[in-house]
């Protein structure tokens, strides 16, 4: 059922904690509620706002806010190999996870324990722990807000890149996405690749799709916030790509800064935005209510009462802050509004 809110705190609907009202804020469950909220009230301003993980408001919005609650699973295919399900927008993305452990099906696991909607998870590619969410993903299926109907688009149409997606760019504005569709399958596929992940699995007793989903949560524990107990949105920052003669420049003078190559493209690096801030001194600075997390410096902290604009002018004096040490530019993966 399609449900309307006027002038609605928004403080319970963003992982950051931040008080900031909306205008309006229209839940949907289906297609045709969706179809209907565009045809009734034309919004010229409008933003979806799902799980709220990843948006920090700066201000109110006085728009229209649209946040998907169809949540349903479904399995479309089981060959006794490869599986592929069906999930809606606004399912949780961990219980998605945790189902599919459960399950005895591979593919997403090392995605354990990120806090975001199904719905959000292919809009910045989430990715953790050698995985990304574009390589489960065979189709995500969106409304077009301009033709007024559903689309369907291959997972080589969406763009994916790091942290990247058509739905940022070409599709921003007009895409609101319904349910993705994910490849699983049963044959083992461990991706023990990254940093501590194969020692933690290791003491667990050995490459399971369990003892991943436990270590990867564990690593995730120990290092990131959880938003119920401190508000933030997981990396403020995206871990910066530089022109490969500036990488260099900068492993002369810090022979130990954490730097990858990039798939298909030799001219350019990925540096490690939150070694950058640690290196710069702010891991656990603080000023006011806003503050960089003390086990990881890549993440902002409300520490309670932080307005949306003091993260924000934070979050711009730590880009500073890098720039001046480093000369390299830090920009935020965090939606601002
Ligand atoms: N590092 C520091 N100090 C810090 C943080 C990191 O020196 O305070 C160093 C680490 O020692 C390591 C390097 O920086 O050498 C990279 O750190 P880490 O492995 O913790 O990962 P990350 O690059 O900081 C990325 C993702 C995370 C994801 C982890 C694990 C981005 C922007 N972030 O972080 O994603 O969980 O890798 O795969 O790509 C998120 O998107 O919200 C998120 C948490």
């Amino acid at each position: 059922m399609k449900r309307i809110y006027n002038d609605i705190n928004l403080e319970n609907r963003n992982s950051f904690g931040v008080v900031q009202y909306a205008t309006t804020l229209v839940e949907f469950d289906t297609c045709e509620e969706l179809k209907a909220i565009f045809e009734e009230m034309h919004p010229a301003k409008w933003y979806v706002l799902g799980a709220g993980n990843n948006t920090l408001f700066t201000k109110d919005y006085d728009g229209v806010l649209i946040t998907p609650t169809c949540s349903k699973r479904t399995i479309l295919e089981d060959d006794g190999e490869n599986v592929c399900v069906r999930v809606e927008a606004a399912h949780d993305w961990d219980e998605f996870v945790a189902w599919s452990v459960e399950s005895g099906l591979w593919g997403v696991e090392n995605l354990s324990a990120i806090p975001s909607s199904v719905g959000a998870a292919p809009v910045q590619n989430i990715g953790a722990y050698g995985a990304e969410v574009k390589d489960a993903i065979s189709v995500v299926e969106y409304f077009d807000t301009n033709k007024l109907e559903v689309v369907r688009l291959k997972c080589e149409e969406c763009g994916f890149g790091y942290r990247e997606s058509i739905f940022k760019h070409e599709l921003r504005g007009v895409a609101i996405i319904l349910a993705v569709e994910f490849n699983l399958h049963r044959t083992p596929s461990p991706n023990l690749g990254y940093g501590d992940v194969i020692k933690e699995v290791e003491a667990r007793g050995g490459a399971t799709l369990k003892n991943i989903r436990e270590a990867i949560c564990a690593i995730r524990g120990s290092k990131l916030p959880d938003p119920k107990e401190l508000g933030n949105a997981g990396s403020f920052f995206k871990n910066p790509i530089v022109p490969k003669i500036v990488a260099e420049r900068l492993l002369n003078e810090y022979p130990s800064m954490p730097c990858y190559a990039i798939a298909n493209n030799d001219e350019v690096m990925k540096l490690a935005a939150g070694w950058l801030i640690d290196q710069s001194g702010l891991k656990g600075y603080r000023e006011g209510h806003v503050g960089v997390h003390d086990r990881q410096a890549l993440v902002l902290v409300n520490h309670g009462g932080a307005t949306g604009g003091e993260v924000l002018h934070f979050a711009e004096f730590v880009c500073s802050v890098v720039r001046t040490k480093f000369g390299v530019e830090i920009t935020p993966e965090v939606n601002i509004l």
